[in-house]
């Protein structure tokens, strides 16, 4: 078996933007696992199957796209390389940019970033610059940077890069089944994936490696749902931090992503996040953040309205790792059980005596 090497590496490449004279910066991001969910399917009738993208090496989705930029940055001899983040975006930019040397910034909303996030980009070597914003804002500010200065933007937003290698979840998740879901689920910020994923299926699609296209299902924190609204939200608020935005640059994409697939963008409580959150732990072992746990929310909540029909194949991307935000789990309900050091003790704390 031919070992995996990364994206731009891989049987892929063709769809990416890269040329012989594009060096390779590649951390062996993708090739995810595709776990069939036991308890998701006996509880809507379906077979669902989870797209882990917390296992890419910055732990989110987030890679599939810096390996196409950031190999696209070394090309061009990019000196610095910008973003704006609500923390992946940050963590991968800032992995990607060391392994090809060049130095890197980003913006981020103070306060607002989940520690381990902000801890990687810190190791990782990155100029942390926490803007007194939002993320809508640290976006403003780095498209301005990137206007007036020479760097190069790595957001996907002005850079079409990223897109290009987010779509790749969509070959994968088809090559893995044989075809496309009747239905792919996944949580929206910026809006940057669900429109790469839909043109990563509609692209095999054309070129005869699927013989159907899925429905497209976005879910939005309720408090920071822009595109269900319809319009801007000035001040989004949700404890899902990654998906806190309020003005999706890539709006239009995520809109086309919905209409052209006869799919929805829809909103979720933060009630509903977290009861997902513990559920993908609890009982199928995987440990997401937050915002990664908003589609299984939507699944759910399409299920318990009846718009689920039994019997489909449904792909939830999970989009990042849940070791990056622990505040999240030990603030969820975490009790630990306090004895002396004698085995005794532990015996009845565990209610194994009385
Ligand atoms: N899930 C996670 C874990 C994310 O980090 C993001 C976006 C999304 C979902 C939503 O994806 O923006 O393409 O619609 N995080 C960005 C960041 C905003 O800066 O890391 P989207």
């Amino acid at each position: 078996m031919e070992t995996w090497q990364g994206l731009i590496d891989s049987p892929y490449r063709r769809w990416l933007p890269v040329t012989d004279r594009t060096p390779s910066i590649s951390l062996n991001e993708g090739n995810t696992p595709l776990l069939r969910s036991r308890h998701l399917s006996e509880l809507t009738g379906c077979d669902v199957r989870l797209k882990v993208e917390g296992a890419n090496p910055t732990g989110s989705f987030k890679d599939r796209g810096m390996t196409v930029a950031i190999s696209n940055a070394a090309e061009a001899g990019a000196g610095l390389v910008v973003c704006a983040s609500t923390g992946n975006t940050s963590a991968s930019a800032a992995a990607y940019a060391a392994r090809a040397a060049i130095a890197s910034a980003v913006l981020v909303p103070a306060g607002r970033v989940a520690l381990g996030k902000l801890g990687q980009a810190v190791r990782y070597g990155a100029r942390i610059v926490e803007v007194a914003g939002t993320f809508d804002d640290c976006l403003r500010i780095a498209r301005d940077l990137a206007a007036h200065h020479p760097v190069a933007l790595v957001n996907s937003v002005g850079n079409e890069l990223r897109l290009s290698g987010q779509q790749t979840v969509a070959y994968e998740t088809v090559d893995a089944l044989g075809t496309a879901p009747d239905i792919h689920c996944l949580p929206v910020g910026n809006g940057g994936n669900i429109t790469a994923t839909w043109r990563g299926y509609r692209t095999y699609h054309a070129e005869g490696h699927a013989d159907r296209l899925p429905r497209m299902w976005g879910f939005q924190a309720a408090g920071a749902a822009p595109l269900v609204h319809g319009a801007p939200v000035a001040d989004p608020q949700t404890a899902a931090s990654a998906i806190r935005v309020g003005n999706p640059a890539t709006w239009q994409g995520a809109v086309d992503a919905r209409d052209q697939s006869d799919g929805l963008i829809a909103a979720v409580t933060d009630e509903q996040i977290f009861a997902a959150y513990r559920l993908l732990a609890r009982h199928d072992g995987v440990f997401v953040e937050p915002a990664s746990a908003a589609g299984v929310a939507g699944l759910l909540d399409q299920h318990s309205r009846g718009h689920l029909t039994p019997g489909q194949t449904v792909v939830i991307t999970l989009t990042g790792n849940g070791l990056k935000d622990q505040d999240a789990s030990l603030h969820d309900g975490y009790t630990p059980l306090e004895t002396s050091s004698s085995t005794a003790h532990v015996a009845r704390a565990l209610a194994l005596t009385t």
